[in-house]
């Protein structure tokens, strides 16, 4: 298959942003005034009409001017043709947690991956009205405003973030140990509770790097492409290319990537939590 054009690509941006905004306006109707909270399966793994609302609005989007492109969506799961070179991965609320909880860090985020990699996003927080944008060789924006990583040199002066999946009390591999070596090492590491916006504050040079596994395509495809457009590194822990359903993610301003990879390949066991 030959490479999407920029126009294509200003295309499926402008239906993404399209997509994202409508996804937005539902959860802010919804925000304050749920009736109800479901788990999912795993304890805290949360879901509510908002997701299902907005899921819905932006498979109308999408599938009204796209309906040979493939959909991976998190709570309708996969749909079209598999065979497609184009996939979408949809996040309808991401940062269900902080939502349900009226915690207002969440976001919707559509990624388009073409053969495989990540080429369009568009990431919406409708609580600070904040929408970021990306296609590849398009550059990275921040509410139609280029975007850029930050210059911070070094680990030991980076401010980092990071997350916990939803299998943390099943397995020792839970992220904790990394957490706690990583912030005796910086100048401190948040958990936001929102995947995308995590990525999407690397992008904008808020924080240095991220990092965190037991992901799903939905929550990275529009993130990857923002922080590598807004002059970022994106790739597996171990500094090799990233395997986007392999659930791991490095993401930073590329000046501390080796260090936190290094640092990821030798963190000490936290026993007390095993
Ligand atoms: C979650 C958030 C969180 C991350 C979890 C994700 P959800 O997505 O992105 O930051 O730590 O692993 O599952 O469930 O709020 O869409
Ligand atoms: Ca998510
Ligand atoms: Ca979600």
């Amino acid at each position: 298959m030959s490479e999407p054009t920029s126009e294509q690509l200003h295309i499926f941006l402008d239906i993404a942003t399209e997509a994202a905004l409508a996804a937005g306006a539902i959860l802010q109707s919804y925000w304050g005034h749920l009736e109800a909270v479901e788990e999912k399966g795993r304890p805290g793994d949360l879901v509510t009409v908002a997701d299902k609302e907005a899921e819905a609005a932006i498979l109308k989007v999408l599938k009204r001017h796209f309906p040979e492109h493939s959909i991976l969506a998190e709570e309708s799961g996969q749909q079209g043709d598999k065979e497609s070179d184009y996939l979408w991965a949809i996040d309808p609320l991401d940062g269900t947690t902080n939502y349900a909880h009226q915690y207002p860090i969440a976001a919707t985020s559509i990624g388009l991956l073409i053969s495989g990699k990540p080429q369009v996003g568009a990431i919406y927080n409708p609580f600070r009205d904040e929408l970021f944008r990306a296609a590849k060789g398009l550059g990275a924006t921040r509410n139609r405003r280029p975007i850029q990583v930050s210059q911070t040199p070094e680990l030991s002066k980076s401010l980092l973030v990071s997350g916990f999946a939803y299998d943390r009390r099943e397995t020792s591999d839970n992220n904790y140990a990394e957490f706690c070596h990583l912030t005796h090492l910086t100048q401190g590491v948040r958990r936001s509770g929102s995947a995308s916006l995590d990525l999407s504050d690397v992008a904008c040079g808020r924080l240095d790097g991220y990092w965190e596994r037991g992901l799903s395509p939905w929550d990275v495809v529009a993130g990857i492409i923002l922080v590598e457009e807004a002059g970022g590194k994106v790739t597996a822990y171990d500094g090799s290319p990233l395997l986007i359903d392999s659930g791991r993610i490095l993401a930073t301003n590329g000046q501390i990537h080796d260090q936190l990879s290094t640092e990821l390949l030798q963190v000490p066991p936290l026993s007390s939590w095993q």
